[in-house]
């Protein structure tokens, strides 16, 4: 039997996927669940692009590794009038997904990790295929966002190098997944300035971007163009993961990044799909109709989310206002004594209960770097039925507490499950 790497038994599933699996699992068999567990926006394909889709359904050529140019034009158009990016200093490349981007970047660019923490799920176990360290990041959460000190960060670099790491690069995500929260931009700037002064690439994941709850894009791109690499996509903004489009702003400035990220596609997966990326120009022609589809998303969002965080804080729950992307990634620690009497120690019993017990599907803060022991989750709050909410909010509904009693009763619902699963650990205490 062919031996498996040494490193095989090191990974599992992704959790976020994962739990999706697991809960697309238990729906099939018939059992009603609350699904906090994924972050997958649900609303339909804008009916330009699905229009644009049928239209090159014919086209069936390998298209060139970096994606075919006239899409690479309409992107760095598209950044460069929407965010101010300044493009010239930066070449776009055009990837199925940008998480595939994020692992190329991870594998061109010599030496260790430096990762924040919470982050998103995948980082880690790429720098782990790739046999890269990881250096955790110390972040603090609150209502103004989530912040990375850097003279802490400098200090972690220079106490890093000094036991004989290598950081080299530092991936930041923002509205961030798990925390909803983003990093206000005066720290972009400090933190910016670091990794210019020491030397370290900034792969700044800007997936989330264009929701973001007070309609600011924000892009550490512009206070450091030579060491930042933007990643990004249509995954989220326009909820069309499974198309996998992922963007990417390679830095000229990096002698040589732009032609390996080329080489690395070519030697792998070639290219994305062509009927895809042709109809995909359409996403960021900048056309009336698309970008209303995302405003109104991303207020839906915000609606959703915050009222997640406004429930839970309600029940004793540190959860910080969302500012961004579809998720919550509340503490709850202030609860520890009365759930440690309902066997609850870990965020990882914590999330396992509610499956179990509440029909609740939520990710354990383990999944996102966070100690076993601190008691978070991440919850998304995606599972309502989009097309009927986006419909609602067109035809002149208020986005209001009304608005999702009616259009999200699930979300509702797993507020109101928080309550019963605090009670119930509150009365076992007494018991
Ligand atoms: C923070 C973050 N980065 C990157 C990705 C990857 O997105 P995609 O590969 O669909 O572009 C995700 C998807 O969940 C994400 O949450």
């Amino acid at each position: 039997m062919p031996k498996l790497v040494k490193t095989a038994t090191e990974f599992e599933l992704s959790p976020t996927l994962g739990m999706n699996e697991e809960v697309k699992r238990q729906r099939g068999a018939g059992k009603q669940v609350m699904h906090m567990g994924f972050g997958e926006g649900p609303f339909p394909v804008p009916e330009r692009l699905k229009k644009a889709l049928g239209e090159n359904v014919h086209r069936k050529e390998y298209l060139p590794t970096v994606g075919m140019e006239q899409l690479r034009t309409v992107v760095a158009d598209y950044y460069k009038k929407k965010i101010g990016l300044d493009t010239d200093k930066f070449d776009v490349i055009v990837a199925p997904g940008s998480k595939l981007i994020l692992y190329a970047l991870q594998m061109a660019v010599e030496g260790d990790l430096l990762m924040p923490v919470p982050s998103w799920v995948s980082y880690a176990p790429q720098a782990k295929m790739l046999n890269t360290k990881v250096i955790k990041v110390p972040t603090t959460l609150d209502d103004k966002g989530f912040h990375i000190d850097p003279t802490q960060l400098r200090a972690l670099i220079k106490s890093s190098r000094k036991e004989g790491l290598n950081p080299s690069k530092i991936i930041l995500n923002y509205p961030s997944n798990p925390t909803g929260l983003t990093i206000p931009e005066n720290e972009l700037k400090e933190i910016a300035r670091v990794c210019v002064e020491e030397d370290i690439l900034i792969i700044s994941d800007e997936i989330y971007g264009f929701v973001s709850f007070d309609n600011k894009y924000r892009s550490i791109a512009h206070y450091a163009p030579t060491h930042t690499a933007v990643t990004s996509g249509l995954s989220k903004h326009l909820s069309l993961g499974g198309w996998r489009v992922g963007v990417g702003f390679i830095p000229k400035a990096v002698t040589g990044l732009q032609q390996l990220l080329s080489n690395i596609s070519s030697e792998t997966w070639s290219c994305v799909p062509a009927p895809i990326q042709q109809a995909v120009v359409a996403a960021y022609e900048g056309h009336a109709d698309v970008e209303q589809h995302i405003q109104q998303c991303s207020d839906i969002h915000s609606l959703m989310n915050k009222y997640i965080a406004k429930g839970l804080r309600d029940l004793g729950v540190k959860a910080p206002e969302p500012q961004g992307a579809f998720y919550n990634y509340p503490d709850f620690d202030a609860h520890r004594a009365d759930l440690a009497k309902f066997g609850v120690k870990t965020s990882k019993e914590l999330s396992e209960m509610l499956l179990k017990n509440y029909a609740l599907a939520t990710l354990p803060g383990t999944a996102f770097g966070a100690a076993p022991d601190v008691l978070t989750l991440r919850l998304s709050g995606c599972d309502y039925d989009g097309a009927a909410a986006l419909k609602a909010y067109q035809s002149g509904e208020k986005l209001d507490e009304a608005f999702i009693n009616k259009n999200a009763p699930r979300v509702k619902a797993s507020i109101e499950t928080f309550g019963q699963f605090l009670k119930d650990a509150k009365q076992a205490k007494a018991a």
